[in-house]
């Protein structure tokens, strides 16, 4: 099959090799083999190719290289597990892959059942692809850390960062069907577009100071973390400081403590860190969230993109040879949406 590979970690995009013959991917009895038709390119594949997170991520890949890198894609089943009854050859699926296998940079991908859901039927290949990885990921942050209820959240004040990335494109959508009050932050050039997705405050950051505008917060979705300084503590000011209130973010130092301190260090440093945090910052929650895997987030989204209360949101649709370009593009950290490769 083809593929693009990586031999070795960089930090430039000089790894990646387009390869036309890797084998097949071979599948468990709960594995589906999955042709894939698009991926999307995510932050963390900028990072994995560097080598982030490789004391957990290469854990179960034997040999680590060559490595298939990308989290999320959308394609046809052409193979079932033998204990697999609820999908059949020819399904069309969108999925999220394990972070410990091999990813969806390829023609094929080996998924264990619990990642793959049903592609909406109103989206061409390209538009699933975009939404896996973000929307379970948003999910685990709103439902599984901040504990929001889809059906008691109306009115609900959220801020959400960097509204016009792959992430805050989405919880902004996702937000609004559940009648939250939605404040978000992006460049001048993105206003109208966050207004467009329907957040009710979109603050400038170039030219504006979101804590001296927001008040009375009941949760904020950080996808900005420490990579822009200054954030985490001028989100919990924005906050109602009671225990009713949450700060969630989605970048945080697990991965970089395990890298740096092994897996039992690493462990317990991100521990120590979140407990000085949570006792710093309460009586507000304070929360690291990760993507997980969730059917029920799926069963929740999946019919409200079909009845286009959601939308995809995509800035750059590539082929995979291109994907040094679209890692280069990530990068930049202004992408409006996502960037899909086509396989
Ligand atoms: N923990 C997890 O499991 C998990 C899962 C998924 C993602 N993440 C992380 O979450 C972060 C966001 O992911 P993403 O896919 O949304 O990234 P993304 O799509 O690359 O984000 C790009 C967006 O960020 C905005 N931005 C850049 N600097 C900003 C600033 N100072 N203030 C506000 N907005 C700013 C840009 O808007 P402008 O062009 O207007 O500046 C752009 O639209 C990444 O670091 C990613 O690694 C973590």
């Amino acid at each position: 099959m083809k593929a693009a590979i990586i031999n070795h970690y960089s930090d430039k995009v000089d790894n990646f090799e387009i390869v036309p013959n890797l084998a097949k991917p071979l599948i468990k009895k709960n594995e589906l083999l999955i042709h894939n038709k698009s991926a999307s390119v995510n932050p963390i594949d900028t990072l994995k190719r560097k080598g982030y997170g490789r004391i957990i991520f290469a854990r179960k890949r034997h040999p680590e290289f060559p490595y298939i890198l990308g989290c999320d894609a959308a394609g046809i089943i052409t193979k079932i597990g033998d204990n697999i009854s609820n999908f059949k050859v020819g399904d069309e699926v969108y999925y999220v892959a394990d972070a410990f296998k091999h990813g969806t940079y390829a023609e094929y991908t080996a998924v264990e059942i619990s990642h793959v859901y049903r592609k909406p039927c109103n989206l061409n290949f390209v538009e699933a692809a975009s939404i896996p990885y973000v929307a379970a990921t948003v999910w685990s942050a709103l439902v599984g850390k901040a504990k929001m209820n889809p059906l008691q959240s109306q009115g609900k004040k959220v801020l959400v960062h960097a509204g016009s990335g792959g992430i805050g494109s989405f919880a902004i959508q996702l937000l609004k069907t559940w009648g939250c009050f939605v404040a978000t932050t992006c460049s001048t050039q993105n206003i109208e577009f966050c207004k467009n997705l329907g957040a009710n405050i979109v603050i400038d950051y170039t030219a504006e100071n979101f804590s001296e505008k927001l008040v009375d917060f009941d949760i904020v979705l950080d996808t900005l973390g420490f990579r822009v300084p200054g954030t985490e503590e001028k989100s919990i000011q924005v906050l109602k400081q009671n225990k009713s209130s949450c700060y969630v973010t989605i970048v945080h130092p697990i991965m970089q403590n395990f890298d740096q301190h092994g897996l039992f260090l690493g462990l317990l440093l991100s521990i120590y860190q979140g407990y000085i945090k949570s006792f710093t910052y309460r009586p507000v929650r304070y929360e690291w969230a990760l993507y997980k895997p969730s059917q029920a987030a799926f069963e929740h989204i999946t019919p409200l993109i079909e009845d286009s209360k959601i939308k995809p949101v995509i800035d750059k649709i590539l082929k995979l040879e291109e994907v040094k370009l679209a890692h280069q593009i990530i990068e930049s950290h202004h992408t409006r949406g996502k960037v899909v490769l086509t396989i």
